[in-house]
């Protein structure tokens, strides 16, 4: 048997699926599981099949208007994962140049190279609040690069891109006819800053999200791709080759969910003002982290002053039961990434467990 050589396998995805569980989970970057029993729906109610083509009109209607972005420029997918390769693959061929933020969510560079993208990087660095650096940006553009990839929020920082900045990043992008695109997932989760979409600053921006993450409910996939109405119909048809139809009950959850979207959301802006508050503290009670206080968001990203981020990852698993996920993800080892959205309970006893092994990694400099 010869296998194909375009197989990409993603460290971080295998890491989170097979190593990340743990009693004290402060790994995960979503917010805690919405229950099925919380939506006003009922099994009788729902239906297997139903006329969803290139969308379900009443999905359709309701994503347009939930995002303020018309039907025509909103491709319904499964999840933002298949919303990023869709957005890459309306823009990518072989051997085009992509240039991606550093640190950024590792399966953002595996689609890119799945797809053929010869992938270049640029930074975004801490000492500027992790924001992209303009003046880099334009240096390391050039006449053939084709896209652009930023995540806003930031994962694994959280950081925010103000609109002047992502309409900056648009331009400069437009002087070499390239794309931007923009990964929202964790957009929804500046609650208090009212997040608008970036679909609406650039015709040369696509912008993907789902209700996944900052919402609590993963298993029901609803992701989307926003772009110009070319992109959306050339996504459309590519999405052709992979589900032809999308299962239609979750379709119908999904419609549910926006239909009945305050109590969610409230749930989850509730759950993480309440567990901010508690990282904000450890924080501020920890010198040998260096982390800026938290406002949005689910996810922290600090960096350890001293000490190697493996020997503490090691020692809260051996010795406490719990995880975070370790900064080598992200290309940047002395860091870890908290996440923040779970029972605040857990969070708790996590961040105590999570100061317990500090304290014992200050004084051994080792896991044991
Ligand atoms: C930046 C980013 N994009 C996309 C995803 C995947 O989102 P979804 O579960 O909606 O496919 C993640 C998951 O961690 C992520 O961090």
């Amino acid at each position: 048997m010869t296998f194909s050589k375009r197989l990409i396998e993603s460290p971080y995805m295998y890491w989170a699926k097979t190593q990340q569980a743990a009693r004290f989970n402060l790994g995960n970057s979503g917010v805690l599981p919405y229950l099925l029993r919380d939506l006003p729906v009922r099994l009788e109610d729902l239906e297997l099949s139903g006329p969803s083509f290139y969308g379900w009109p009443p999905l359709q209607a309701a994503l347009a208007h939930h995002l303020g972005m018309p039907e025509e420029r909103i491709v319904h997918a499964v999840g933002t994962s298949m919303s990023n390769h869709l957005a890459m693959a309306v823009i990518l061929d072989p051997g085009d140049d992509v240039l991606i933020e550093r640190p950024t969510y590792e399966l953002l560079i595996s689609t890119a190279e799945y797809l053929g993208g010869r992938v270049r990087r640029f930074n975004r660095r801490p000492e500027n609040g992790w924001l992209p650096d303009l003046a880099e940006l334009k240096r390391q553009l050039r006449p053939e690069t084709r896209l652009i990839v930023l995540s806003n929020l930031h994962n694994p920082s959280s950081a925010r891109i103000p609109d002047a900045i992502l309409k900056d990043i648009a331009s400069l992008a437009d002087n070499v006819g390239a794309s931007v695109l923009v990964d929202e997932v964790y957009l929804d989760a500046a609650f208090a800053e009212g997040p608008k979409t970036a679909a609406r600053l650039a015709d040369n921006i696509l912008v993907t999200s789902s209700l996944t993450k900052v919402y609590g409910l993963a298993g029901l996939r609803c992701g989307w791709m926003i772009g110009n109405p070319e992109a959306a119909r050339r996504a459309w048809r590519l999405n052709d080759l992979f589900g032809v139809i999308p299962a239609h009950t979750a379709e119908q959850l999904t419609l549910a969910v926006l239909t009945n979207f305050a109590p969610i959301r409230d749930r989850a802006q509730r759950l993480l003002t309440v567990n901010r508050e508690l990282l904000n503290q450890f924080l501020k009670s920890r010198s040998d982290l260096e982390c800026p206080p938290h406002t949005h968001g689910t996810v922290a990203f600090p960096r350890l002053r001293h000490g190697t981020v493996e020997s503490l990852c090691e020692h809260l698993r051996k010795h406490h039961e719990a995880t975070v996920v370790p900064g080598r993800f992200f290309e940047m080892p002395q860091h870890f990434r908290i996440g923040i959205g779970c029972p605040t309970a857990v969070l708790a006893e996590g961040l105590n467990r999570l100061g317990q092994s500090l304290d014992a990694i200050g004084v051994t400099g080792g896991a044991d």
